[in-house]
């Protein structure tokens, strides 16, 4: 964000009330309930402030809170005990059915007005707990968060935006993304727009690829969605695809929302969409098998508990897109995530082509300009005169470490949702043109393309130590 902070509405226009579907699943346990613990730590929560946790099991608040004081000092131990204690106070537990409209209506008590209701559901089950939030009819001025991925396909997100429409206006859904609520993407749109000297060689006359890496040593860790789903819906369809987005799109005509989503909305219908030839030639799937990492003896994703042995699900995708516009032409965008490789490598690398000397080329190798994610910094790799050599050259990479995040990506996220800012979330359009990206690959794939690969736990991925 080019302020450094969410423009939301002020204290008065934020929802006073959260009700979570899946409230006692593993999102709201490690993400969701950190991030509000970390926004109470910061004052940011209006007072008042009501947290509905709906799901399946039968508990007792008391029960709840308790549980939730324990996923709390778990994943957001530096948070002060005092914010942790005040969150836990805020919960109230529901044994709800997210499907069942009469369960959904007592869930909800739309006599208390207005409410940010967060899907936090795998994605086989929007299109009923839409259908039920339609029916149970949510109150006037409420929200919709929805986690991603946002469908299966691109038939189904888009029978999920038919259904989204009969709910609710387009500007109260959030469809989540937490990448966009990182302070390094935030800042990628300052970075591109507010200094001069990059915008000029943004370009494909001097960009030479683009590479967007999330590399992972978590493995599995009792994800049971994941299985369903596989690392190009879980990450590439949406996380990294926005950040793609980010990183090439043309300047918004403002810098709000609609400015944005535009942009990006036009760069994603940009990416070429692939033959089945084009699939084979420009990605790599594969999964790991045991292994170690960092020292911890992995075992082989298919004998991970809860993994279906029949399904060709991938843990490593690597898929080098083209973007056919005229900024663009030729130049590969490389996206890549796995989990339990080698190391956490989070970043997006633009490389600069050579200089145009052939007597300098080999001598100087290309520019870079890396954008780590996470821990979030910025770094500018030059060739400068070694000292005493005339054309000898040595690398000096002009390194910038950014201050920690204010609040984590889903703080932000929520602080958007309750105060009605759609900025970090994405519109229905930039959905279907994502699932139009991807939809390709994944027919191409289950027609037998690209066979999946494998890599070994601990290891930089297929073909690789
Ligand atoms: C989630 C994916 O959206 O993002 C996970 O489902 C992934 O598979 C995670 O591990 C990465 O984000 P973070 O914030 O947990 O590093």
């Amino acid at each position: 964000m080019i302020s450094g902070d969410v423009q939301v509405g002020a204290d008065s226009e934020m929802l006073q009330r959260l009700v979570i579907f899946g409230g006692a699943g593993d999102l709201t346990r490690r993400y969701l309930l950190p991030a509000l613990s970390r926004l109470q730590a910061a004052g940011r929560l209006p007072s008042g402030f009501e947290i509905v946790a709906a799901d399946r099991d039968d508990i007792a608040t008391n029960a709840y809170r308790e549980a939730a004081a324990g996923w709390l000092a778990q994943h957001a131990p530096t948070v002060a005990s005092t914010a942790r204690h005040d969150l836990a106070r805020m919960l109230v537990y529901r044994q709800a059915d997210a499907l069942d409209p009469g369960s959904v209506h007592e869930t909800l008590q739309p006599d208390l007005g207005p409410t940010a209701v967060y899907l936090a559901l795998p994605p086989s089950v929007f299109g009923p707990a839409i259908a039920a939030l339609t029916s149970a009819g949510l109150p006037s001025g409420s929200r919709l968060g929805i986690e991603k991925p946002f469908g299966t396909s691109l038939a189904h997100a888009r029978e999920l935006n038919r259904l989204v429409r009969r709910c609710l206006p387009e500007d109260a859904v959030f469809r989540i993304d937490h990448f966009l609520g990182m302070q390094m993407v935030q800042n990628l749109v300052g970075l591109r727009f507010a200094n001069r000297v990059l915008e000029p060689v943004w370009n494909c006359h001097h960009v030479d690829a683009v590479e967007i890496v999330w590399d992972e040593t978590l493995t599995l860790e009792g994800r049971g969605y994941y299985d369903a789903v596989g690392a190009l819906r879980d990450m590439v369809q949406n996380h990294l695809l926005q950040l793609l987005a980010l990183v090439g799109m043309e300047p918004p005509a403002r810098l709000d929302a609609r400015g944005l989503r535009d942009r990006k909305t036009d760069l994603l219908r940009a990416v070429r969409r692939f033959s089945p030839e084009e699939v084979d030639r420009h990605t790599v799937r594969a999964r790991y098998t045991a292994g170690s990492v960092r020292g911890r003896q992995v075992p082989a994703y298919l004998d991970e508990e809860g993994v279906d042995r029949d399904r060709d699900t991938e843990t490593f995708v690597q898929v080098t897109l083209r973007v056919d516009n005229w900024r663009w032409a030729g130049v590969p965008f490389v996206l890549r995530t796995g989990k339990a490789l080698a190391t956490d490598r989070r970043e997006i690398t633009i490389r600069f082509r050579p200089v145009p000397l052939p007597a300098l080329a080999g001598a100087a190798p290309p520019n870079l300009l890396r954008i780590p994610l996470d821990p979030e910094s910025l770094s500018l790799d030059l060739n400068l005169n070694a000292a005493g050599e005339r054309f000898g050259f040595e690398r000096v990479s002009l390194a910038q470490p950014m201050a920690p995040p204010r609040l984590p990506a889903y703080g932000w996220v929520l602080l958007a949702l309750l105060g009605g800012d759609p900025m970090l979330s994405i519109r229905a359009d930039e959905a279907e043109e994502s699932w139009a990206i991807i939809e390709p690959i994944l027919d191409a794939w289950a027609a037998g393309v690209a066979p999946l690969s494998s890599y070994a736990a601990g290891s930089h991925g297929p073909g690789q130590p």
